[in-house]
């Protein structure tokens, strides 16, 4: 037997490991590469959520899948999903080797760039994410980027961040680990809000809870968890404790945040920008997650000309 191929599985494939030393972030979906059992991959993963999306996603969501045309049966190739999306919202997916800086991550989703993982995970171990694939940006993303209005609160969410940026390089560098501390703070706001609305968002639909966190839209079984367990802390949203609350990424997440509607969720991301600029994020409460020295140097060294 030859060696393994293991195509293009998440943290085994030798294309991303190449384009990851050779310092490309932004690559090709090399279609050719996926294996047999990374198309099997894909179709237990669709096959196993679809049931759950007709049971706990919001409309737009649904709607967004149906646009997308996604195939049941096949990994999606970039080109054709963004044949379908880039008129609808002019977002785009645009596939990265792995880890993107968080400046560069939300500075893309500024320019209508969805920054797409192209890997996907060990056909064995379904329910484990060690990092995201396709399936989770693909499957739980892009649908929801034809909406106009999420489209908008993504826009905008990234236009908050290059605020940010432009205030960090202009701060007194007298003291630079107290600017750094500061900006630390800020981006912890930041990647806090994205993961309590972005990644695990609930909305209200008539009486009804829905999902439309990509977090929960890409697991068969937090999508269901989120919503039926009486476990779960599900709070109107409290722009003041998003930002101060830590996260876990490593199980099920036990605490969640409803909003009303998508124009709901957008008035959060125009506060954000005032605390910003009042100062409120420069001091909020240590813990998860962490923001490492590549994150923090990507918001100071971020070209903010034009
Ligand atoms: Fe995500």
């Amino acid at each position: 037997m030859a060696t393994a191929d293991f195509g293009l599985t998440t943290t085994k494939a030798p294309f991303i490991e190449n384009a990851q030393q050779n310092g490309e972030m932004f690559i090709h979906q090399p279609y050719e590469l996926y294996s047999e059992e990374n198309q099997d991959t894909w179709r237990r993963l669709y096959q196993q959520i679809r049931p759950k999306w007709e049971k706990y996603a919001n409309k737009k969501f649904m709607e967004g899948v149906e646009t997308l045309m996604l195939d049941p049966d096949n990994i999606p190739k970039l080109q054709d999903v963004n044949k379908y999306l880039q008129p609808m919202t002019r977002f785009e997916a645009k596939a990265v080797s792995g880890y993107v800086p968080a400046y560069i991550f939300f500075d893309c989703l500024r320019q209508r760039k969805f920054p797409t993982t192209i890997t996907i995970r060990d056909g064995k171990k379904l329910e484990y994410l060690p990092e995201p694939d396709i399936f989770h940006d693909i499957a739980g993303h892009v649908p929801m980027h034809t909406d106009q209005r999420f489209a908008d609160v993504l826009v905008r969410f990234g236009e908050v961040a290059r605020q940010a940026a432009l205030r960090a390089q202009q701060m007194d560098l007298s003291d630079e680990a107290a600017r750094d501390k500061i900006v630390e703070s800020n981006i912890r706001a930041l990647a806090r809000f994205f993961w309590f609305t972005i990644e695990f968002g609930l909305m209200r639909q008539g009486d009804d809870l829905k999902v439309y966190g990509s977090g929960l839209l890409s697991s068969s079984g937090e999508i269901e968890y989120c919503i039926e367990s009486p476990k779960v802390q599900r709070y109107p949203i409290q722009l003041e404790w998003v930002i101060n609350q830590y996260f876990e990424i490593y199980h099920y997440q036990e605490l969640l945040f409803i909003v009303d509607s998508f124009d709901h969720l957008f008035t959060f991301v125009d506060e954000l920008e005032v605390w910003l600029h009042q100062g409120k994020l420069d001091n909020t409460s240590g813990g998860e997650p962490k923001i490492n020295p590549e994150d923090l140097h990507s918001f100071l060294t971020a070209e903010l000309e034009g």
